[in-house]
């Protein structure tokens, strides 16, 4: 199978490194940086220390803080026009997924036309932009290392998926320490989010001879250290391990693909405003159910990664076990159900269902699935995880 595997050129792991952004925006000729964000960083005061790391270099700071959590092409356009009133040069990207993603388009949107909405899908954008370097304060998205972005269309109320070579990141400055305070419910959320992105990114259709290595250990990872850095968020040695497994399963879905979690999740987001880690989490242990029997043979070796049988164990009581483990993580981790994280009744969200489903499928993302579902199995399947 002929595959392709794009990630950012520069990418720097460990304690401390986001120090580095000074040194790695002067590497890239900057004179005016656009620092882009979201109004807790700068509340928190993270904002200020990393402007104050790359001003170290004699270079100017642009701070555009007006990223809402699952950014709008509205946010996108603001921090365009920010970049261009200012004379930037160069886009840092400070913050989880929602600053990292409008950072990313930002700099697309400095090389290519308007609307926005044309880039959504697959290899869509014809230029590269400013150069970018993104600096992840969950784990996470992944959104460091991947050539995807996730940006809300507000006149159709969908969230538009991107992927493009042109969308990467030219350096990502992974540094867990920056993940400390992320309280336990935030944890909980990006946490499944990058176990959905390893399970994903090894089960899909697109999972390749690069790709399977990268989505195991993010597995393996994850497995080991979500529930302490859930219930001892200051464990420095988990937060490190949540934070390589991001960036792991970023790389590794990037490079195949998402499959029928995210494509269910996003209309949820879009519709609900529900946070992207927990519209994956609570749909994970059905959407699991639903597709083992498209591979069986690779859920079971995620069931043996994480722990939950040994080699022994036949692949069908793996792949039992492995769903069974899901509900119970998503129990541990205090995840709510489907119809509470909607914050509607059920008949209310059934007058909208089937556009879900259409949305889900339009997105591309089922289409990767081990079992590709129909729009009634995937509404059979927003029931199952009412
Ligand atoms: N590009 C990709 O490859 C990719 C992959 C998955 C998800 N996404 C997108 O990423 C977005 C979600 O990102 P996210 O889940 O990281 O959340 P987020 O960026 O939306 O942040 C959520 C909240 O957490 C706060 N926060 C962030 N870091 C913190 C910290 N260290 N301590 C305390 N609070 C902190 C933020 O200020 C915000 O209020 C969605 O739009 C999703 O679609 C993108
Ligand atoms: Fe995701």
């Amino acid at each position: 199978m002929v595959s392709m595997f794009n990630v950012p050129s520069t990418i720097i792991v460990g304690g401390g490194v986001s120090s580095e952004a000074g040194a790695q925006s002067k590497k890239m000729n900057a004179k005016k940086v656009l620092l882009v964000t979201d109004s807790f960083m700068v509340s928190s005061g993270l904002a200020g220390k990393i402007a104050d790391a790359i001003k170290k270099g004699n270079i100017e700071v642009t701070v555009f803080d007006g990223v809402n959590p699952d950014p709008t092409d509205k946010n996108v356009l603001e921090g365009l026009d920010v970049f261009r009133k200012n004379g930037c040069d160069v886009i840092v990207g400070l913050g989880g997924g929602s600053p990292m993603d409008c950072a990313k388009v930002i700099s697309i949107m400095t090389a290519n036309n308007e609307p926005i909405s044309q880039y959504a899908g697959l290899h869509k954008v014809p230029n590269k932009g400013a150069p970018v370097i993104v600096i992840p304060t969950t784990a996470g998205t992944g959104a460091e290392a991947t050539k995807v972005a996730v940006i809300g269309d507000t006149e159709r109320n969908v969230k538009m998926m991107m992927l493009d070579v042109n969308m990467l990141a030219d350096c990502a400055l992974v540094d867990y320490e920056l993940t400390m305070s992320c309280p336990p419910s935030l944890t909980a959320n990006v946490g499944v989010d990058t176990l959905v992105h390893a399970v994903e990114g090894y089960v899909s259709v697109k999972a390749n001879s690069m790709t399977d290595p990268i989505a195991l250990s993010a597995i393996k990872l994850v497995s080991d250290n979500l529930l302490t850095a859930f219930n001892e968020p200051g464990d420095a040695k988990a937060r490190e391990g949540m934070m390589l497994a991001s960036l792991q399963a970023g790389i590794a879905f990037a490079n195949s693909s998402v499959c029928l979690v995210h494509g269910m999740s996003r209309p949820i987001g879009a519709l609900y405003h529900v946070p992207h880690g927990l519209s994956n989490a609570v749909l994970f242990p059905a959407v699991t159910e639903f597709s083992i029997s498209g591979a069986p043979e690779r859920y079971a070796t995620i069931a043996r990664t994480m722990g939950y049988v040994t080699d022994k164990d036949s692949d069908d009581a793996a792949c039992k076990a492995l769903v069974a483990g899901l509900k119970k993580l998503n129990v541990d981790l205090q995840i709510p159900r489907l119809g509470d994280v909607t914050k509607v009744d059920l008949a209310t969200f059934d007058e909208k269902v089937e556009k879900m489903a259409n949305d889900g499928i339009a997105s591309g993302s089922p289409g990767n699935n081990p079992v590709v579902p129909t729009a009634e199995e995937i509404v059979e399947l927003y029931h199952r995880a009412w």
